[in-house]
């Protein structure tokens, strides 16, 4: 296995920002594991199953094909060769996708591609069992946490500009209902691994919450 660093975390904690900035400073590939859950869930969308009809699921990923694709320092998601890193942000994956990630067979197909992955290449891996299911030998495990409150306002701003038109109320509901089914799911629940390292950035600049991880993947380098 090569260098491997697991960054767990609930959504609307500045993950994704800050896994980006990590690895170009530090030559490390990123993996954004909760796209992979979403592709999977815009694949059964796109095909009207629902979260409860598990054959149909079962079939949609036999025949599926997810690729991460470092394009131009953006990591972008390709669903059976189609590029869908726009459709994976939308509010109705948003809504489903904790559904669809509780599912064993989403979980059986995602988490070996994952660990294959790390395999072969210094990785920084983000997403909710990385240091605990994926990859429990993790080099560097990292628990990034924030309050409440703070994710919903961050998550409201970033859908404003994306042109999202979503009330704060909606997003802070929404956040708390995938949370209750991210940590209550029983294959892979979504718990903080006994040996990661946490950082709250509810009062951290992604500057300060980036250099706060520096430190401590480089304190595991040396
Ligand atoms: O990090 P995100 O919001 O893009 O994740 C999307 C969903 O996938 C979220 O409901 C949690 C789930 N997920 C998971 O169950 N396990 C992971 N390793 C990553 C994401």
């Amino acid at each position: 296995m090569a260098f491997v660093v697991a960054i767990d975390g609930p959504a609307g904690t500045g993950k994704g920002t800050i896994t980006k900035i990590i690895s170009k400073r530090m030559n490390l590939l990123n993996i954004d594991t909760g796209a992979m859950y979403r592709s999977v869930t815009l694949a059964c969308i796109r095909n009207n199953v629902a979260p409860n009809e598990e054959k149909k699921i079962e079939k949609i990923l036999d025949n599926i094909d997810i690729e991460l694709k470092n394009m131009d320092g953006e990591q972008k998601i390709f669903l059976n060769g189609e590029d869908v890193s726009k459709e994976i942000r939308t509010p109705e994956v948003d809504e489903q996708v904790a559904k669809f990630a509780a599912l064993k067979s989403v979980r059986d197909k995602l988490t070996p591609i994952q660990r294959k992955i790390g395999e072969n290449n210094n990785i920084i891996m983000e997403g909710r069992d990385i240091g605990t299911v994926v990859f429990p030998n993790a080099d560097v495990k990292i628990f990034l946490d924030c309050s409440l409150e703070e994710r919903a306002k961050r998550r409201y701003l970033q859908n404003l500009k994306k042109g999202i038109n979503e009330s704060y109320d909606e997003v802070l509901k929404a956040i708390i209902e995938r949370h209750k089914l991210e940590t209550e799911r029983k294959i892979a629940p979504f718990i903080k691994a006994n040996d990661a390292i946490t950082i709250d950035s509810t009062n951290l600049t992604i500057q300060e919450t980036v250099n706060e991880v520096e430190k401590i993947i480089k304190s595991k380098m040396s």
